[in-house]
């Protein structure tokens, strides 16, 4: 079974890779008449608007990564709100012309978002306790199911503390509209820039996420109670997480849930009819096959020990944590003679390695498997060429053995497992195999993501989205940092996958680059006007 599902999800993958000439299987145009709704609302649904935060909290940068020795927020309606504004609410709308679009906290592929969030909370005021969809537009909770006094009870005696669960789903079709075959990689790309999202706003309240890693998707899919919605064809939502939400400084947390809870959710009465996204979809079958291969059985819960190395500090960020999340915006354009100074490169390559305790990669999917192949293009005094960041030194001897023998692999600091691998200019090279795409050469540098892949599918064919997963991950880190530090970032999902790895001398499928990122300093689009992001609703009322 392990063995076919890889058989399977490797089929997926090579046939959804990007070639010089030769595309992945996509429509082709833009069929607007069919464009997805970016908005999934639960008709017939009890809505709860919920507050817009008042004012921002003034933490410094560091509070992302680095947990204060305060205790958390409590959980209240308006702490909640805060937390969900600034992981996956609109971040702005802009225009151009008679055109109008929102954009969002957590970034996605093509702007189309099909990453949406439940949460399953306890009462609190103005609340009862149940499950809720969180609609960004509306900033507003929809209510599917209230959940007993007892289930609940269940839940917190469970965990052994407070705390409430997050979950994250992809709609397939809303990546497919636009991208056919492909999508599949995108959602999960997608869902781990959420996930990232969601860690580092916690941070900001004085919370933590664990991830349920030993749950099921059946079981995800009772506790949210997909296995009892009326879906439109190809529009159902597939299960990704669900993380259990507390205060920082609480017990460690048991990662599952026990099956008499699941059973009890399988009992609720779920309310909700999901808006139709579209007038008539295209099944691209391969997409819902490989889900089913990636499907994720019950597991023993997983721990992970990631060291406590300390960060970079220097140099400061001028703007605030929430500043930052804020900002975050993908650049379209890069100035080529914009610089990053190393400096600020290894400050913030830095921030991508995983620490225990620390935001957004303690929230528990894995040992790092995704490593950064860089272009180095502007980054003074460091010269330019090629260089390898290395995220899990357990992996650092079998990568040097695959990638070319010629490669110098020569330490560049003695903080960071950062090598040089051969000097030059790599700007076209980074054009070319991120299709053609000048972000990818014009930038300070790029990168691609390198992952251990092929023995990660034979072992746990589940886990080919957690690579995804971690690639989302790394890739919210790089666009925080980007801001950060005075730049801008743009994830790059369009990449020539073989010729990448030609380029690295990989000549099988042990390692694959899974997505690529781009950093410098923007060209601002002057066409565009820039709206607030809830400028839509009268404040605390729903006025969508
Ligand atoms: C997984 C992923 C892949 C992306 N791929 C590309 C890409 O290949 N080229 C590009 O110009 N932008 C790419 N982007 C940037 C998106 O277009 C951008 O996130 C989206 O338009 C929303 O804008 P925002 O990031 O400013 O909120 C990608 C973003 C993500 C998250």
């Amino acid at each position: 079974m392990v063995d076919q599902a890889a058989e399977e999800i490797t089929r997926y993958h090579e046939q959804t890779k990007h070639h010089v000439n030769r595309y992945a299987r996509s429509p082709g145009y833009m069929d607007w008449k069919n464009q997805p709704n970016p908005f999934r609302v639960f008709e017939g649904t009890l809505t709860i608007p919920l507050p817009l935060a008042a004012q921002n909290p003034s933490l410094e940068h560091m509070a992302l990564y680095r947990r204060r020795a305060v205790s958390g927020e409590p959980f209240s309606l308006s702490s909640l709100a805060g937390f969900l504004e600034l992981s996956l609410g609109l971040s702005a709308w802009k225009v151009y012309g008679n055109s109008r679009w929102s954009l969002r906290i957590n970034p996605s592929s093509g702007n189309l978002h099909p990453t949406e969030a439940h949460l399953v909370l306890p009462a609190m005021k103005g609340l009862e306790a149940g499950l809720y969809h969180y609609n960004p537009l509306r900033h507003a909770l929809e209510q599917r199911a209230a959940i007993p006094h007892d289930l609940w009870r269940q839940i917190t005696g469970h965990f052994n503390t407070d705390g409430f669960m997050v979950a994250l789903s992809s709609i397939f079709w809303r990546e497919a509209w636009k991208y056919g075959e492909r999508a599949f990689r995108y959602c999960n790309h997608d869902a781990g820039h959420a996930l990232a999202a969601l860690g580092f706003s916690a941070a900001l309240k004085g919370w933590k996420l664990s991830c349920l890693n030993g749950l099921s998707d059946d079981d995800i899919e009772t506790l949210l109670g997909f296995d009892r919605t009326a879906w439109e064809p190809l529009e159902a939502e597939h299960p990704d997480l669900v993380c259990f939400v507390q205060e920082q400084n609480g017990p460690a947390v048991a990662r599952t849930l026990p099956q008499e809870v699941i059973r009890a959710f399988a009992d609720l009465i779920i309310a909700g009819k999901p808006n139709r996204l579209s007038p008539n979809r295209d099944d691209w079958q391969i997409i819902y096959r490989t889900a089913e291969h990636c499907r994720k059985p019950r597991t023993e819960e997983a721990r992970c020990d990631y060291g406590d190395k300390p960060f970079f500090t220097h140099p400061p960020a001028p703007l605030t944590a929430t500043d930052i999340i804020r900002r975050r915006r993908s650049a379209t354009a890069f100035d080529p003679d914009g610089s990053i100074d190393q400096e600020r490169f290894f400050a913030l390559l830095d921030k991508t390695l995983p620490r225990n305790h620390c935001p957004p990669f303690d929230v528990g999917l894995g040992a790092a498997a995704v490593h950064l192949l860089l272009f180095v293009h502007n980054v003074p005094p460091l010269a330019r060429g090629l260089y390898f960041f290395c995220r899990n030194p357990e992996d650092l001897q079998a990568l040097r053995k695959a990638f070319r023998s010629d490669f110098l692999w020569e330490p560049v600091t003695d903080d960071l497992p950062l090598y040089l691998l051969r000097t030059g200019d790599v700007r076209q090279e980074a054009i070319e195999v991120s299709c053609n795409q000048e972000i990818a050469g014009f930038s300070a540098f790029s990168l691609g993501m390198i992952a251990r892949f092929e023995q990660t599918l034979r072992s746990t064919p589940y886990r080919y989205r957690h690579l995804f997963w971690e690639t989302g991950i790394v890739g919210q880190v790089l666009y925080l940092e980007a801001e950060a530090q005075g730049a801008r970032g743009t994830g790059i999902g369009c990449f020539f996958d073989d010729p990448v790895h030609s380029l690295a001398g990989l000549a099988d499928n042990t390692w694959q680059s899974l997505y690529h990122f781009t950093v410098g300093r923007p060209i601002e689009d002057p066409r565009l006007t820039t709206l607030p992001p809830y400028h839509h609703l009268k404040r605390n009322s729903d006025a969508v």
